[in-house]
């Protein structure tokens, strides 16, 4: 009988999770079993997703949420499903979701609750109704030494080089759980006939260079100088040839491909949103962690997103992130600009 090469090992998640949490000396399983909560509500999530148009789940909540933005229902059902399945963790001290205006306390005064998920329930919501790749994403903080139980704002204001685990599921033509604890970027695809999380990409490496830019245009005139100039720089072909575009308006979709494929995706800050768009805690934060563990570069227009140090939980940022070489040609011309 013919040996599965490992390259072709049937792994899922939990057993990667598994073999990972190896690392965390004293983890004792509770680390996997925390990662176990986000891999089941991204499954509920996603069978959702793809009944959105079937089921009563459609269209909008009608509530505004606390970005002022109005609440797909979507949205509001995939926060209350990963609220509901981490916060049976008894690991879980503390959740930070884009939905909820303040960070919820959920462990029950247990000492041994160590760490803080914050979250973008449904990324790319404006994109549910028409049929669009979604995401979700999370950021995992442990609670620091002198963070009190009933402090959790104190759990979660961390530079984003703190995180011990970040990820994103990308409910598109296939759903993709893409995450990292520090060792690698992997990622799984969900077989929906076994209902489990299979590893199908391992060890993600951003290739050097891509051949994409990936830019919401219409705001061009509004950011500052230096994107101008190298936005042009890229269609000029100065970096070999000519880049072409794809911007899919889900931030982890277009992420998914800058990962997987290079280039580069930017939402600079714009005159509607002067301190950028991209929250910083449960998008930048989780995004930037994959891109530099797959070996890109994640900046918030000239210093590292991950040393941030976060001042409220849905601070904004802008965000430049991709592949070597863009990243090089991004740094020279902002030397000059910047
Ligand atoms: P969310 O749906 O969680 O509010 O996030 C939407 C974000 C992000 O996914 C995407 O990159 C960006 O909004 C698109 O913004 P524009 O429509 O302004 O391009
Ligand atoms: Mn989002
Ligand atoms: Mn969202």
């Amino acid at each position: 009988m013919n040996q599965t090469s490992t390259a072709q090992q049937i792994l899922t998640v939990q057993q990667h999770i598994l073999q990972e949490q190896k690392r965390f000396p004293g983890a004792s399983g509770e680390f996997s079993w925390l990662l176990s909560g986000i891999t089941l509500a991204t499954k509920l999530i996603q069978a959702k997703v793809r009944r959105a148009g079937l089921t009563d789940i459609i269209g909008e909540q009608g509530e505004v949420n606390v970005q002022g933005e109005v609440q797909q229902k979507l949205d509001v059902y995939s926060n209350d499903v990963l609220a509901h399945c981490l916060s049976v963790r008894e690991s879980i001290g503390v959740l930070a979701s884009e939905e909820n205006e303040n960070p919820i306390i959920v462990h029950k005064g247990s000492e041994n609750a160590k760490y803080a998920v914050i979250f973008d329930p449904l990324d790319g919501s404006s994109n549910i109704d028409v049929g669009v790749s979604v995401g979700t994403t999370f950021s995992i903080m442990k609670r620091p030494e002198d963070a009190a139980l009933n402090d959790p704002e104190k759990w979660i204001l961390q530079p984003g080089s703190a995180q011990v685990a970040a990820g994103y599921v990308v409910y598109g033509s296939s759903t993709i759980l893409v995450y990292s604890v520090g060792n690698g970027v992997h990622g799984f695809t969900l077989d929906p006939a076994v209902g489990a999380f299979m590893l199908s990409h391992p060890n993600i490496k951003m290739p050097k260079q891509g051949k994409y830019y990936s830019v919401n245009e219409a705001y061009r005139d509004t950011f500052p100088e230096q994107y101008g100039r190298y936005i042009d720089s890229l269609r000029r072909g100065d970096l070999g040839k000519p880049y072409a575009s794809r911007y899919i308006g889900s931030m982890v979709a277009d992420v998914h491909r800058t990962l997987l494929k290079g280039g580069v995706f930017l939402y600079p800050e714009t005159k509607s949103n002067p301190d950028g768009k991209l929250r910083l805690l449960y998008e930048a934060n989780p995004i930037a962690f994959l891109v530099e563990q797959a070996g890109g570069q994640a900046l918030d227009g000239t210093g590292r997103i991950l040393d941030i140090q976060p001042d409220s939980v849905h601070q904004r940022t802008p965000i430049i992130l991709g592949s070597p070489t863009e990243m090089e040609a991004y740094q020279s011309i902002c030397s000059q600009q910047c």
